[in-house]
Parts: C-alpha cells; sequence; structure tokens
C-alpha cells in the first residue's frame, strides 16, 4: 500500500515538473522527421496487455503510407500511450481503435473507445490541469488528471492540434491532427 502510494506521488511530482518546464519553455524536444505508423505499434505494444487483461480487444488500423511527421518520437510515444491508457482506463466493455490516415491537409491519428464517455458539459474542461470527469474520480482509476493537459501542451509544442468528441454512456474519440503544410511539405 505505502509503495503504492509512494509511487503514485512520485508520478505526480515528475508530471508536474514537466508541465512547469514546458510552460516556462524550457522543455526541449529532440525534432526528427517520424513515422507515426512506427510510434504508434509501440505504443500500442506496451498498452496490448492491460487491454485484453481487462477483456478489451485493441484495434489499429494504419495507412502506412502517411507522410512522416516533425515531431520527436519518444514524446509521440508519450502522448498516444497516454490516450491508449485513458481508454483502457475509462472504457468497461467493447474495443479501443487507433487509426493513422492522411487527408489533403492533414495526417491524423484517432483513438476511439467505447467507454464512459464525457457529458457535454465537461468536454471543454478535459484537457485542463488536475481536472477529472465526476464519475471517474475514485480511487480506483487512480489517475491526477494531468495526462492531458501534458498530452496537449507536447502535440502543440510540436505543431499539432488535438481534438476530442465524446457522447455519454456511448465512448469518446481524440484526434492529433498535424498540418502538411505546416510539416515543411510532406516527403
Ligand atoms: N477515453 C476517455 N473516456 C472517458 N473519460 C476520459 C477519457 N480520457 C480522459 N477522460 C476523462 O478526462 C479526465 C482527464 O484525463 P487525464 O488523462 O488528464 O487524467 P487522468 O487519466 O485522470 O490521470 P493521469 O494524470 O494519470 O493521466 C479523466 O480523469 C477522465 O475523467
Ligand atoms: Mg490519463
Amino acid at each position: 500500500m505505502l509503495h503504492q502510494e509512494a509511487k503514485r506521488l512520485q508520478h505526480l511530482v515528475d508530471d508536474l515538473f514537466e508541465l512547469s518546464k514546458m510552460e516556462e519553455g524550457k522543455v526541449s524536444l529532440s525534432l526528427e522527421w517520424i513515422d507515426l505508423a512506427e510510434v504508434i505499434d509501440n505504443a500500442v505494444q506496451k498498452v496490448q496487455l492491460k487491454a485484453s487483461d481487462k477483456g478489451l480487444i485493441l484495434r489499429a488500423s494504419l495507412n502506412r503510407s502517411t507522410a512522416w511527421v516533425h515531431g520527436d518520437g519518444l514524446r509521440m510515444e508519450q502522448v498516444i500511450l497516454n490516450l491508449l491508457e485513458n481508454s483502457v482506463r475509462y472504457t468497461e466493455q467493447g474495443e479501443i481503435s487507433i487509426t493513422l490516415g492522411q487527408t489533403e491537409s492533414y495526417v491524423f491519428v484517432a483513438v476511439k473507445d467505447t467507454g464512459i464517455g464525457i457529458s457535454e458539459d465537461e468536454l471543454p474542461y478535459v484537457f485542463e490541469r488536475f481536472y477529472r470527469v465526476e464519475k471517474s474520480r475514485s480511487r480506483q482509476h487512480g489517475g491526477t488528471g494531468l495526462g492531458l493537459s501534458i498530452a496537449k501542451k507536447l502535440i502543440e509544442l510540436q505543431g499539432g492540434e488535438i481534438f476530442v468528441s465524446s457522447k455519454l454512456g456511448e465512448g469518446t474519440t481524440f484526434e492529433i491532427r498535424f498540418k502538411l503544410e505546416e510539416q515543411g511539405g510532406s516527403i
């Protein structure tokens, strides 16, 4: 118990430190051209066990010929992992799917689940630090409510945007987009 609690506190301190560094512009990203399909493969591998332990199907549908994006591979994985972990945490049955695709103007990664969803009036706040939707506040879920604010900052630092849509009781979709013209043209 004590060990669990210490781990949770350490995690909280690390997250807060990371967030304040980002806000002071002191976080250094190591930018390179990255293949999102590869990043997603790694993140999916890491979350696979947690999903199957919960009886959830985890499906990846990746267009492997999307343009590479200029970003920090490890940070990108961190963000995608956070979205997938949220989906596993807030889904009791059904499936989680991750899609990589491209439109005329952007590359996108969408993480969709059939979980508890987020109500319309709480949706605008999920990216705020420490915000946790009422129902998920109980200890059983264990989070601190910093994951999404860190994710949003990291995506913006890499020139992208993050969106959420959700329906209470039906599920949630998070989508990350990177505009092609801001990526110095596609490869
Ligand atoms: N896929 C999802 N389905 C339903 N609710 C979600 C989902 N993702 C996030 N949420 C809600 O948004 C809140 C904020 O998410 P966030 O990832 O920032 O925090 P957390 O998961 O509670 O903690 P942590 O800091 O460990 O990530 C969550 O507490 C939860 O209420
Ligand atoms: Mg989280």
